[in-house]
């Protein structure tokens, strides 16, 4: 295992990002053992004039336990917030990452002597507009020091900008600077646990292998909802609206794990090979093959324009043109302000030819992994009714994570992203010809939306969005089907 010091910098360190996901995600790695605090150095980094003590107030509230927490609880927090740093500086300010680098420099030394390690990971918590001008401080000024061994890695978030050209342009901006392989554009959703578990799904069990195909599969579901609207962020969702939020790289991410062909090994640019070959297969989309919606009150957020043009839903059919999928619709859903909070996968599966039992009306197999909330898997399946008549019901085969693994505490998505940065395994971050492929297939219909050409439909705040788009689904194929 590779030791020595450890600096990790949080730029954006008092933003909200950095505050509800990057710094409680180290805590949890900290409290795991996972960043010994003998190695580890936290640098949090931001505009705000604020002291090292005045950072760690600011973050103590999102660390201790929601209730409370025991006195050893509050210990351990405070050892973490012990761990960090701030420095104040502008984000293009070239005496902001001197000064930087010479406190990152300072923890090192004393560790040099002993391994000479250093190992820098920049945490880009920040709008992408500064991206450009970050990294290239960064480049300049901040790497580490190559002669002492080590390495520098640098997390970049989404939205990795709006449309292709504009991603393509950043792209290159950044690429100028930093390999690919010392760049992590984090898609959280790639972090969750039943989507890490999909190619073990996939792969590892000779149940699906078989029927994994337009043979079997009459349609595939990808489904996020949320039971909250933009809930004070109107003004940064307006400008990318739920496309741009959602669809375009979390729910596009799971859809090449549920239809890449078997990678040649678990090595990362293997997988991420696969992946592109699925996206680069996808069809442009069809206008009559979208349903957008806007939430009624979404224009109420006095950040939002009265005029705005916004979608917060869209089902989306994406097609694939390739051997295994030729023909099966994949209906990509995203919404705010729905009925309920959940992400899913459906796979559902054709009718079954020459039924004799009827059991159409029973609805058809479906396979359905549940991403959140309480992660699970179950199969829809017909059996007998129990009884002395010869009746079919549909039931389920089910595997709930909250039974089955009960003593097993579930990661939270960017805790094991980060952890895979320290490890510097790729695997689970986009490649940079991932993200082309995917804006590519977004940018028409985007541009559309952008130039009015496309408009949202209303729809009540807590409903299952437009009924169009339970039209649409219906119209390309999927059976509803009742229950669980
Ligand atoms: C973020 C989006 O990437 O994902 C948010 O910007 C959304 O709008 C969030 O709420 C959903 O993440 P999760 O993990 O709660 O499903």
């Amino acid at each position: 295992p590779e030791n020595g010091s450890l600096s990790i910098i949080v730029l954006g360190a008092s933003g909200d990002l950095a505050k509800k996901k990057t710094f409680p995600a180290l805590f949890n790695l900290f409290k795991q053992g996972l960043l010994p605090s003998n190695e580890v150095h936290i640098f949090g980094y931001a505009r705000t004039k604020i002291t090292d003590d005045e950072l760690r107030d600011r973050l103590r509230g999102y660390l201790i336990p929601k209730k409370g927490g025991s006195s050893k609880d509050l210990e351990t927090v405070s050892q973490f917030l012990q761990l960090i740093k701030y420095v104040c500086g502008a984000y293009d300010a070239e005496e902001g990452f001197r000064l930087l680098d010479k406190e990152i420099s300072k923890h090192e030394v004393s560790k040099h002597s002993e391994n000479g390690l250093s190992r820098r990971l920049f945490y880009l918590a920040l709008p992408p507009s500064v991206y450009p001008s970050v990294c290239k401080m960064i480049r300049h000024y901040c790497m580490n020091k190559t002669d002492l061994g080590g390495w520098t890695r640098v997390v970049v978030e989404k939205p990795f900008g709006r449309d292709l050209a504009s991603a393509e342009e950043l792209s290159s901006q950044i690429g100028e600077l930093f390999e690919e392989s010392q760049l992590y554009r984090i898609d959280h959703y790639l972090g969750k646990e039943l989507v890490q578990n999909l190619l073990v799904l996939r792969f590892a069990n000779r149940f699906f292998l078989p029927l994994w195909n337009r043979d079997n599969i009459d349609n595939v579901q990808i489904v996020f909802r949320e039971d909250f609207g933009t809930d004070g962020r109107g003004g940064y969702f307006d400008q990318y609206g739920i496309i741009r939020d959602i669809i375009q790289n979390h729910l596009l991410q799971v859809l090449c794990l549920v239809a890449m062909e078997k990678p040649i090994s678990l090595n990362p640019e293997n997988i991420r090979d696969e992946k592109v070959k699925v996206l680069q297969s996808i069809d442009p989309i069809k206008d009559e093959e979208v349903i957008l919606g806007q939430y009624d009150g979404y224009k109420d957020d006095p950040t939002v324009p009265d005029d705005s043009n916004t979608p917060t839903f869209a089902t989306v059919v994406l097609r694939i043109h390739n051997e295994r999928w030729e023909g099966v619709p994949f209906i990509v859903k995203a919404g705010k302000a729905l009925n309920s909070r959940k992400a899913e996968i459906r796979v559902q599966f054709k009718d079954v030819p020459g039924d004799i039992f009827k059991c159409k009306k029973q609805g058809r197999n479906e396979f359905v992994i549940r991403l959140q909330p309480s992660e699970a898997m179950y199969m829809k399946l017909t059996v007998k009714q129990p009884g002395l008549e010869m009746r079919t019901v549909q039931s389920e085969l089910d595997l709930s994570y909250g039974q089955r693994y009960q003593d097993t505490k579930i990661p939270e998505a960017y805790e094991r992203l980060i952890l895979d940065t320290i490890r510097g395994d790729q695997q689970h971050f986009v490649r940079r010809d991932e993200l082309k492929a995917a804006w590519k297939i977004f940018t028409p219909l985007l541009h559309k939306i952008d130039d009015g050409k496309l408009k949202p439909l209303p729809y009540k705040p807590g409903s299952r969005g437009p009924e169009a788009a339970d039209e649409l689904q219906a119209k390309v194929g999927y059976v509803q089907t009742h229950g669980y």
